[in-house]
This record gives structure tokens, C-alpha cells and sequence, in this order.
């Protein structure tokens, strides 16, 4: 048996709970030992779960568990979140996160953590929800070198924008309806002006070029700015407007990276991917363009990459995946003045 915990019972964290409980007998089967989940953090009064003996509202009950070698982290948000998973790490115990903000943040200290200490630190649905990405890029196209990333990155702003295409509805109501829908961020201004894309872009970057790519060092704009009569006018031209996070590589060696809405003809893959899907293109040396589609926000889509890595850490208790970059602060690999 492997215990886990999990930190956070929100949208993400509720579905990671139902998954490993609903999907038991198929996860023992694939990996021959229980998952069981021993204790969730979360500071609701009365959770609604069926786990709620579970639950507790102390961090020190999970990291001074020695039973717990998995930790979940699914709140969200920089603080709590990086103290919390720094000192899992540092305790020896593998982290899941689906937390893009932190893994933008601080995936270069983390990773370089969990490397020193032998353990896993592993983030698949921090990058388009229940789409597999990271891995794909990490193990199955490790032979290429990557010369550009460019993807719809965020399921809010793409529903959005998809709402305002096809049905005309404005901005602020669909905005509402995706909130409802469970896809967007506890603070939806991230989703609008680009910095969730902008975050995944970063991850996806970091990973593709080895160096630790910031997101202040890369140009963000949002789609609060577009209006109906935009997506009118685009349609004019054969192209509809969508939220678009693309990393090149120059041939000085320098990267370009950017977050913005752009014109998408209507021929191009991208420019079909509606709703809360999200669509990323991974261009390598040998392959060619790959192109990677699916759920990217929602419960249990994001639920099922965040199982896949506990399962992963599950079969890798005793050896770390080969997951890493270096801290590219003061290297300077983004050309700023290339971007469009
Ligand atoms: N708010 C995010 C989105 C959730 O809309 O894509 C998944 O990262």
C-alpha cells in the first residue's frame, strides 16, 4: 500500500479524491499495491467527502507522517503552496502538483530539490489539464531538439473566445458560464489577461530548452481587450482570434517567447480547437510538428493528469524520473527584441 496525501479539496483535489477512489481496482491492477489516501488538507468546517475522517487543517500531520511518501498539491497559488511542497521535498517525500503558478515560479529550485533529495517532483497537469504534455515532451520526443512550442493554453479564455465566435455572446456572460463551469482560476483576471497561458508557455519553454524561463520576462497580453467586433473582423480576413503561447527558437541560439492573442487562419489546426479544449504543437528537429489535443480545465480531466503522476511516483519510489532544468536566471536566452 502507498499512502498519499492530498493538500487542497478544491475542484482539482475533490476529482483526484473521487478518481483514486472510484478507479481503485484499475490503479491496483496497473500498479500491483493500493493507493490509499491518508489524510487531506483542507480547512472546510464540514467537507463534503466521503473521506471526511480524512481530513485535517495541519500541514505537520502530513509531513511528519512517515507512511506518506506522496504528497498532493492541489491549492493553488504561490504561498502556502511552495513552502509547503519545499519542505515535503526536503522530508524525502515525492510531490504532485497541478499548481502552474508555482511550478513557473519555482520549478527550477524545486526540481533541483528533489534531485539533492532522490525523490519525484512531477507536474503533468500544471500544462493543458487532462492532456498529456509533459511526459510526451520529457521521455517520448527526448531524441528531438525542439525548435518551437505554440499552443492554446488556457480552456477559459479559448471557451471565451469560442463563445463569442460562435454564438455572440459577450465577453463578461461567457466569462460567468465558464466560472460556473468549474474551468476557470479562483481569480479569473490570471485566465483573462494571459498570465495562466503565459505560466504554461513558461513550463513548457523550461522544459523544451533546459533553461528556467521566468514569467516576467515574457511579453502577456490577455483577451480583455477584444470585442465582438474584433472577432467579426478577423472572420473577415479567413482567421479567427485565439489565445496563443509560442516559444522559437532563433538561430543565434536565443529563444523568442510571447503570450497573445493572434490571428489563426481558419486552415490551421489551432484555429478548430473550441471551447475548453486546448491544443499545444511541439515542433522537433526529427518528428516534425506533433500535435497534442484535449480537455484543458476541468475537474476531472485535470484530476486525471495529477493520478497519472501519482501513479508514475507510485512505480518510482526509489528512482527519480528524469525530470530537470536549470535555473536560467541572469543567462539571458530570451530575445526580447525578436517578438512580434
Ligand atoms: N484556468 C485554467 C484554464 C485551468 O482555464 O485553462 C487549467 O489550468
Amino acid at each position: 500500500m502507498v499512502s498519499v496525501a492530498i493538500m487542497g479539496h478544491g475542484v482539482v483535489g475533490s476529482g483526484v479524491a473521487e478518481i483514486l477512489l472510484t478507479h481503485k481496482q484499475k490503479l491496483f491492477a496497473s500498479i500491483g499495491e493500493e493507493i490509499y489516501i491518508k489524510k487531506v488538507l483542507d480547512l472546510r468546517e464540514f467537507p463534503d467527502s466521503p473521506i471526511a475522517d480524512r481530513f485535517t487543517k495541519d500541514f505537520e500531520e502530513i509531513i511528519n507522517d512517515l507512511e506518506i511518501r506522496i504528497v498532493v498539491e492541489v491549492m493553488g497559488g504561490l504561498h502556502p503552496a511552495y513552502e509547503f511542497v519545499k519542505r515535503c521535498l526536503k522530508a524525502g517525500k515525492s510531490v504532485v502538483t497541478s499548481n502552474k503558478e508555482l511550478v513557473a515560479a519555482y520549478g527550477a529550485e524545486l526540481l533541483e530539490i528533489a534531485r539533492v533529495e532522490n525523490v519525484n517532483f512531477l507536474f503533468e497537469a500544471s500544462v493543458g489539464g487532462g492532456i498529456p504534455i509533459i511526459r510526451p515532451m520529457n521521455q517520448c520526443l527526448v531524441a528531438n531538439i525542439v525548435d518551437e512550442v505554440a499552443g492554446i493554453l488556457n480552456g477559459t479564455t479559448n471557451f471565451i473566445l469560442t463563445k463569442m465566435i460562435e454564438d455572440g455572446m459577450q465577453f463578461r456572460d461567457a466569462l460567468r458560464l465558464a466560472q460556473e463551469l468549474g474551468f476557470a482560476e479562483r481569480n479569473p483576471s490570471a485566465d483573462i489577461e494571459g498570465h495562466d497561458a503565459c505560466r504554461k508557455i513558461c513550463i513548457l519553454a523550461s522544459m523544451a530548452f533546459g533553461k528556467h524561463v521566468y514569467p516576467d520576462m515574457v511579453h502577456t497580453e490577455g483577451i480583455t481587450g477584444i470585442t465582438l467586433e474584433d472577432v467579426k473582423y478577423a472572420e473577415k480576413f479567413g482567421c479567427v482570434i485565439k489565445l496563443i503561447g509560442r516559444v522559437k527558437k532563433l538561430k543565434n541560439g536565443m529563444i523568442d517567447i510571447i503570450t497573445a492573442p493572434m490571428l489563426v487562419p481558419f486552415k490551421s489546426q489551432l484555429a478548430n480547437i473550441d471551447n475548453e479544449f486546448n491544443g499545444i504543437m511541439v515542433r522537433g528537429d526529427c518528428t516534425g510538428d506533433v500535435v497534442f489535443y484535449g480537455k484543458g480545465a476541468g475537474k476531472l480531466p485535470t484530476a486525471s493528469a495529477v493520478v497519472a503522476d501519482i501513479v508514475d511516483c507510485c512505480t518510482h519510489l526509489k528512482q527519480r524520473r528524469f525530470l530537470y532544468w536549470a535555473d536560467g536566471k541572469g543567462d539571458n536566452i530570451i530575445n526580447v527584441n525578436e517578438s512580434e
